[in-house]
């Protein structure tokens, strides 16, 4: 099915049964609404999304933009909108405390504002301690609703409309993947593009198969449908996301690797380059490494979270490798892809690690070689495993540590940015640089940026440019002549 017209549904009769054309009576129902409270304010209605969290919730939001924009909301960048959702993240507990500082904000917004609706969604509603702290002390809140079930979001406003009362509705799990929903894209010529959801992995820090919800894999067809739609309509880049995307495929009816997707992704005419977000050392196959080293669009990039480099911690973490097997799975991917740009996320202060564990991190970190990591200090979650075991380790300790490590990984990743000066490289040129409009912003396969003088005309399109200067964390370049197309 492809997305459908609102002015064609008959919103007279009952809602249809089939939940996708349910949602789209309902969005036709509020599309008159909104053009009504519109006339009457004699301004168009307008929303502001704000996400928190990682790629899967970016992707998410761009869901509900899709919907906002299709009942007729005016999408703008400030919370002093008629309707304002907050798409969370409850990864870390500094994402909570953000959430709720931002939620006393809102409630000084909505009283200036008779007309304003509040949203919150995303990872931090599948937390119950969380809707009942909303339920008691932020009850300004119109709407809270979980990861589950964003498609079901204009019912839920309609349902808001009618009852006058704060709506809750959370699911614990997915029932469905419901396909063909309106989404708005954030960029012309690169998408996110959803593989699976949720995750069946429990490391024991990590809070996100409890509110993500079991991995489910999405229909080979269904994602390659939408990657063909995106290339019609110049997408030039894809990013498959998924909390693990090397388990993809096992709980097909006709089970699929990974790597076997991506060779059919491959195949797509007009898409030029392919990246995935995240795969876990555990699942990465030989398979995997070998459609990599020969594909012609997948980027020469792999995120290949370590998160610790002690044996012993790693068991704790539940992550199903040691250091020895990381190294050498490192070790097999740079013999096969040449020039690979490495990066990581590591947790210190994880619950019980010692001096030792913490240098045998450093370790890896000097014998990897990352291009950059992302480092995290524990958080403490509750409902985790991790979050009962004792030893919690002290804050000056960690931070001691935390500095330690972020020192080694700069140092490393300054001698590396530099690699490829002096090469003519294929960028895809994104934008106008912000403070020099003369210069193009764009990335390299390896992702980092490069900004060179062009015309904007290249937006969107697949440049040759000469990296003339590494400046620390990126290019400057030149367009080499006759490149303006897509190669
Ligand atoms: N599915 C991905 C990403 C999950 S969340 C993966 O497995 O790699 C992104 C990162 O947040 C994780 O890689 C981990 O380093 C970090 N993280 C998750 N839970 C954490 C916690 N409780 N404390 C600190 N960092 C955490
Ligand atoms: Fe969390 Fe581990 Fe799943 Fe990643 S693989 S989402 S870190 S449980
Ligand atoms: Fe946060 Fe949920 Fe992503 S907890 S990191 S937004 S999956």
């Amino acid at each position: 099915m492809q997305e459908m017209n609102l002015e064609h549904i008959d919103i007279s009769g009952k809602p249809p049964i089939e939940e996708i054309e349910k949602q789209y009576y309902y969005m036709a129902i509020l599309k008159k609404w909104v053009e009504k409270k519109s006339k009457e304010l004699g301004r168009p209605l307008t929303c502001c999304t704000v996400t928190f969290g990682c790629q899967m919730n970016a992707r998410d939001s761009e869901k509900i933009v899709g919907i906002f924009e299709k009942i007729g909301y005016q999408m703008v960048e400030d919370e002093h909108a008629d309707f304002v959702i907050f798409n969370t993240c409850t990864v870390r507990e500094n994402a909570n405390l953000k959430v709720y500082g931002r939620l006393g904000y809102l409630k000084k917004l909505k009283e200036q504002n008779p007309h304003m609706m509040i949203a919150l969604c995303g990872c931090m509603m599948q937390e119950d301690a969380v809707v009942e702290k909303i339920r008691q002390s932020y009850r300004f809140v119109d709407i809270i609703f979980g990861t589950h079930n964003i498609f079901k979001l204009a019912e839920l406003i309609h349902t808001r409309l009618e009852s006058k009362s704060m709506i809750i509705d959370i699911w614990k799990d997915a029932v469905e993947i419901v396909e063909d929903l309106p989404s708005e894209r954030k960029y012309s010529f690169k998408a996110g593009v959803n593989i699976m959801f949720g995750c069946n992995n429990f490391c024991t820090y990590c809070i996100v198969p409890y509110v993500r919800g079991r991995e489910r894999s999405r229909n080979p067809k269904d994602i390659i449908r939408e990657i063909e739609a995106l290339t019609a309509d110049g997408v030039v880049e894809i990013m498959l996301l998924g909390q693990n995307v090397n388990s993809y495929g096992k709980n097909l009816e006709v089970p699929m690797t990974f790597a076997q997707l991506l060779e059919e992704i491959e195949k797509v005419d007009g898409l030029e380059r392919i990246r995935f977000m995240t795969p876990h050392p555990k699942d990465l196959s030989d398979e995997l490494i070998e459609v990599m080293s020969k594909s012609k669009k997948i980027c020469n990039h792999l995120h290949l979270p370590v998160q610790s480099g002690s044996s012993r911690i790693l068991k704790m973490m539940n992550r199903h490798y040691t250091k020895e097997q990381y190294l050498e799975l490192v070790d097999k991917i740079k013999e096969k892809v040449p020039n690979i740009s490495l990066t990581t996320d590591i947790i210190v202060g994880f619950p019980g690690e010692t001096e030792e564990d913490f240098l045998e991190t450093m370790d890896v970190v000097k014998k990897v070689r990352y291009d950059s990591a992302y480092t995290f200090i524990y958080s403490k979650r509750t409902g985790t495993p991790a979050a009962q075991m004792e030893e919690q380790v002290g804050e000056d300790v960690i931070k001691n540590r935390f500095d330690r490590l972020l020192k080694e990984i700069q140092s490393i990743s300054a001698e590396l940015v530099g690699r490829d000066a002096g090469t003519i490289q294929k960028v895809l040129v994104e934008e106008v640089n912000s403070q020099n409009h003369a210069l193009m912003t764009g990335r390299l396969s390896n992702n980092i940026l490069v900004h060179f003088e062009g015309n904007k005309d290249l937006i969107g399109r697949i440049a040759e440019v000469k990296l003339t200067e590494c400046k620390g964390f990126y290019y400057m370049g030149k367009l080499v002549e006759g490149s303006d197309s897509t190669i």
